[in-house]
Order: structure tokens, then C-alpha cells, then sequence
């Protein structure tokens, strides 16, 4: 698969690039750069001054880190970068970093400072328009900075960061201690805006809107008249993706859609009926829960099951694709490139993928080619002769949401919490049967439902119900049950990197047990699971 992102040249005025020097710090300034409606992108410290001036920045923040400047080695910056003339913000690490590096000092006091902290302003600074004398900052610091280089005034402290911002204002060079992205610092997003309206110029362009015509001539100008392949999974990357380039290219876009037999209650009508009906969009619908039952048959390991799902399903998109070559799509060449060795002369096609910027960040910078397939039934193999379309490759899934509420997609499309590619079947422990999966969707159908009407949905990461593979001894009625028991599984995460199990309320939880045990056949006992990950995973399987 030969990757062709779209060129982020089309986004207008000059970006700020966000300087990454280790941890989550970068993504997050880069995300309220972007709130303040100006378009950011996350840069590799190891970027040369010649690099980060070529992308004709129109600003440059240095980002907080995991690292001690007065460690060795620890992450620079081309020092060049600071003779560019490119305005430049320095924070937490950042700020102490342009100190050193422009001659000032930085020491280890022996008194750092963690939390929410008393700031004094002490001067006047471009960036503190209107703030109070005193005011509340997040400080996350071990090293202080005490001497400023030269040509710099220092313009606020703290109890033990007597530098705590300072700036040379001919240079635009600028460095604050404590972190304005994170909401504990009172007024950390006025700083940021003032950095960028007033310091670096920018307008306030980047919006929503403005998204959605980049991407939309990004698109255009990629693919041409060639047709376009979209594997929709009912998750909201690729509904919002397959939405974006429909609004590009209309009838150039197919969009397939593989029922497994594992998707959650009434996905299957959902998909159908927002594009089908709603978007007019040329839906292949696959209904194929019969082939994914027989291969799954007697299958009990997990890797298994996802091995076999994964695999069946690229196998059915392949049927997909190769049946469109009557309409002159043949999946065997790339656009532009040489017919593959089974290839009739047809035209070549691209392939939408739903890749999101966190992806395309952890992936090592802009190389398109790496794609999230480790677990997703989405992934599909290099061997399929697509080039890909990637319209949210820049976006933050944040703005996707937004971009899709925009385009008209119904909010339970948007709002939909994760769902894992191989479907129900990692929520079924031990055999994937016809009868189990029914159990499990109708147990996850009450659990999204009462979790809806307790206003908890947008709250958790996930919340759905687990089916395992033991039987206990239960009454009801006047007769002896001996059922399946049903888990809720509920967490709260950022990034399901880690999660911690959700405190339901009990009324809850008495409502979930109750219908559950009472609607659902083949169930009598319903359990909560209180484990956090790590040590367990938000998925069973
Ligand atoms: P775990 O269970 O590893 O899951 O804590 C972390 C997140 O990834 C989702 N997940 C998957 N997503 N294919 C996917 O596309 C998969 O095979 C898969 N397994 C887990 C899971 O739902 C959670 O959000």
C-alpha cells in the first residue's frame, strides 16, 4: 500500500509548531493551541533550525519534558532556531532550556514545585495583558531558573521560582515556569492566545469549517476521478472520514460495510440507514455473521479469534474490491504505478483509512505508511495496491467529533464510545456461537441504554457488558436457573493507555442488574468489574 497523505501545505497561514521533548506535554499544547483556533503541529526536538524554518512557522513553543536541562545528555535544540526570527515560547522545560542555551542560569534550588501554585507578576509583559497581581499557575518543576541572559527581563515569580516568566521582546523570545495549557492555571489560555494573535500574528483561522474545505480540495486534488474505496466499521474515525470525502467526491466514494454478526445492537441499521439514506452514499452492505460463526466455531483462544476475524474480514474486503473492477476499479494497481500481476487495465483505486494525528505522531513523525492494524479489523494488508486517503490525519479526535457534528452525522455516530475491531467476540469468553453473541447484545443494548439515561455515556471511556464462559445456580420464579452471568465493565480514561473502573451509582447498577437478569434469556446473575488497567485490560479478551 503506497501512502499519499495530503499535503498540510493547504491549511493556510503558517502553523505553530509544538517542539516535543519527551511525555504527553506536547499533544497537550498543541490541542489548546488549536482550541484558540490556530493550526499546530507536534515536532521532533531533533529537527534542525533549517527544518523548523522551512515549514514557515509563524511560532514556535518549546515544550515542558520529562528531563533536567542540567542532566547529561538531556534534549536541545538547534540554538540556531533562536536567531531565526521566528517569535518563540518556551514552557516549563522549554523556558529553562532557551535560558541555558541563550546564556542565562538554571539551577537545582533543592526546592521545586508541584501543583497549583501562587504567582507574582513583576513586570510587564506582553503576555500577561490584564492579570491580576496575583494569580493561581500549575508548576510541575525541580530546577529553577535564577539568572536571565542577556537582553531579557523577568517579569513574574513564584515562591521558589524567582524566574518564574521572562522574554526579550525585540527578540520575540518568551519562557514561562509554570504550564498555561493545563486548566489549573488560571488564565493559561489568555496566555496562549496573546503569544499567538499578538506576538505571533496569527488570525484565528483554523475552525471547523475551515477543516472541512481544506480537506475537501486536500481530497479532491489527491484523487482525481479515481474511484475511492471506504471500509466503514460503525466507529465514529471511519463514518466521519467516509462523511469528509463524500462531501469531496460523491459517487467516486463506495463505502463497504462487513456485518460480522458481532456489532452492537442496531449498528448494522444505523450505518445503513445515516448513509445510505441520509448521505446517498454507494453502500456495500455485507452480510456475512454466517461465514464469521463458522470460522469461529469451537475457537476459544483469544489471539485466535481476533487472528480469524482480522483475516476473514480483509478477505471479504478483497472480494469487495475485486468485484468493483467491472466499474474499472481494480485494487491490483496503485495509481500511477505498475499493474499488478493480476490485473486487468483498470483504473486504480485509493483507500480511505481513518488514521487520527495521535496515530500519526506515535508512528514516528509524518510517515503515512504505518497503520494502526495491530488489533484493528480495519488494518488491512500491504498487498492491496490502494493508495491511502487519509482526511484526518491532522485532526485530534476532538476535532473529528466536531468535524463530524458539522458534516451532519447524528450525534450517536459522533459520540459513540470506542469499539474494539474484532467486535463482541473479545467480550465473549470462550466460544463465539450465534446464541452467545445474541446474549451478550442484548445485555450491552441495557447496559447502553440506562447508562445513556444516567447521563454517564459522554462521561466513560466505555461501558458495555461481558458474557463469560462459566454457568452459575440462580431461582427464579419457582424453578432452579443455571445461567451465564453478565459483567459490566464501566471505566473512566483519557486515552485507554490506562483506566481506572467507574464508580457507578448503586441505582445504577440496581437498574442494570435488575433488567438484565429480567429482559435477557439465558442470564441470572450479574457482576461489576472493579479492576483498573493496569493490571487488567478495559477489553476481557
Ligand atoms: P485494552 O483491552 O487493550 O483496550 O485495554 C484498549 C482500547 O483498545 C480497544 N481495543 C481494540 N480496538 N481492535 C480495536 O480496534 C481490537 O482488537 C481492540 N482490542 C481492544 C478497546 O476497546 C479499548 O478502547
Amino acid at each position: 500500500m503506497s501512502p499519499t497523505p495530503p499535503e498540510p501545505a493547504d491549511i493556510g497561514d503558517g502553523p505553530i509548531l509544538v517542539v516535543d521533548f519527551g511525555a504527553q506535554y506536547a499533544q497537550l499544547i498543541a490541542r489548546r493551541v488549536r482550541d484558540a483556533h490556530v493550526y499546530s503541529e507536534i515536532v521532533p526536538h531533533t529537527s534542525t533550525a533549517a527544518e523548523l524554518a522551512a515549514r514557515r512557522p509563524a511560532g514556535i513553543i518549546l515544550s515542558g519534558g520529562p528531563k533536567s536541562v542540567n542532566e547529561v545528555p538531556s534534549p536541545m535544540i538547534d540554538p540556531a532556531i533562536y536567531d531565526a526570527g521566528i517569535p518563540i515560547l518556551g514552557i516549563c522545560y522549554g523556558a529553562q532550556l532557551l535560558t541555558r542555551q541563550l546564556g542565562g542560569e538554571v539551577s537545582r534550588t533543592g526546592r521545586g514545585e508541584y501543583g497549583r501554585t501562587p504567582l507574582t507578576i513583576a513586570g510587564h509583559s506582553p503576555l500577561f495583558v490584564d492579570w491580576p497581581p496575583h494569580s493561581e499557575v500549575w508548576m510541575s518543576h525541580g530546577d529553577a531558573i535564577t539568572a536571565v541572559p542577556d537582553g531579557f527581563v523577568s517579569t513574574a515569580s513564584s515562591p521558589d521560582a524567582p524566574v518564574a516568566a521572562l522574554h526579550h521582546a525585540e527578540r520575540a523570545i518568551y519562557g514561562v515556569q509554570f504550564h498555561p495549557e493545563v486548566v489549573h492555571t488560571e488564565r493559561g489560555g489568555d496566555l496562549l492566545e496573546r503569544f499567538l494573535y499578538d506576538v505571533c500574528h496569527c488570525p484565528p483561522s483554523w475552525t471547523h469549517t475551515s477543516i472541512i474545505e481544506s480537506q475537501v480540495r486536500a481530497v479532491r486534488g489527491q484523487v482525481g476521478t479515481s474511484p475511492v474505496l471506504c471500509a466503514l466499521s460503525g466507529g465514529v474515525d471511519s463514518a466521519v472520514a467516509a462523511a469528509l470525502v463524500h462531501k469531496a467526491i460523491g459517487d467516486q466514494l463506495t463505502c463497504v460495510y462487513v456485518d460480522t454478526g458481532l456489532m452492537r445492537a442496531h449498528e448494522s441499521a444505523q450505518v445503513e440507514e445515516t448513509f445510505r439514506r441520509q448521505f446517498h452514499i454507494d453502500l456495500v452492505h455485507v452480510k456475512a455473521a454466517d461465514r464469521f460463526f463458522e470460522a469461529l466455531a469451537g475457537v476459544t483462544d483469544p489471539e485466535a479469534k481476533r487472528k480469524i476475524i482480522g483475516e476473514l474480514f480483509i478477505r471479504i474486503f478483497e472480494e469487495v474490491a475485486r468485484d468493483l473492477v467491472i466499474e474499472g476499479f481494480d485494487p491490483t494497481v496503485a495509481p500511477g504505478g505498475d499493474p499488478g500481476p493480476d490485473s486487468t487495465d483498470g483504473a486504480a483505486g485509493y483507500l480511505v483509512q481513518g488514521t487520527l494525528y495521535p496515530d500519526v505522531i506515535e508512528s514516528g513523525s509524518d510517515s503515512a505508511a504505518t497503520i494502526k492494524s495491530h488489533h484493528n479489523v480495519g488494518g488491512l494488508p500491504d498487498d492491496l495496491a490502494f493508495d491511502l486517503v487519509e482526511p484526518l490525519r491532522l485532526l485530534f479526535k476532538d476535532e473529528v467529533r466536531a468535524v463530524g457534528e458539522e458534516l451532519g452525522l447524528p450525534h450517536d455516530i459522533v459520540w459513540r464510545q470506542p469499539f474494539p475491531g474484532p467486535g463482541l467476540a473479545v467480550r465473549i469468553v470462550g466460544e463465539v456461537t450465534p446464541a452467545r453473541a445474541d446474549i451478550l447484545r442484548a445485555a450491552d443494548a441495557i447496559v447502553v441504554e440506562e447508562i445513556r439515561r444516567a447521563g454517564l455515556y459522554r462521561e466513560l471511556w466505555q461501558s458495555f457488558a461481558v458474557l463469560p464462559v462459566v454457568r452459575t445456580v440462580g431461582v427464579m420464579g419457582d424453578g432452579r436457573t443455571y445461567a451465564y452471568p453478565i459483567v459490566i465493565r464501566a471505566v473512566t480514561s483519557d486515552d485507554a493507555m490506562t483506566a481506572d473502573w467507574a464508580r457507578l451509582p448503586y441505582d445504577v447498577l440496581e437498574r442494570l442488574s435488575s433488567r438484565i437478569i429480567n429482559e435477557v434469556e439465558g442470564v441470572n446473575r450479574v457482576a461489576l468489574d472493579i479492576t483498573s488497567k493496569p493490571p487488567g485490560t478495559i477489553e476481557w479478551e
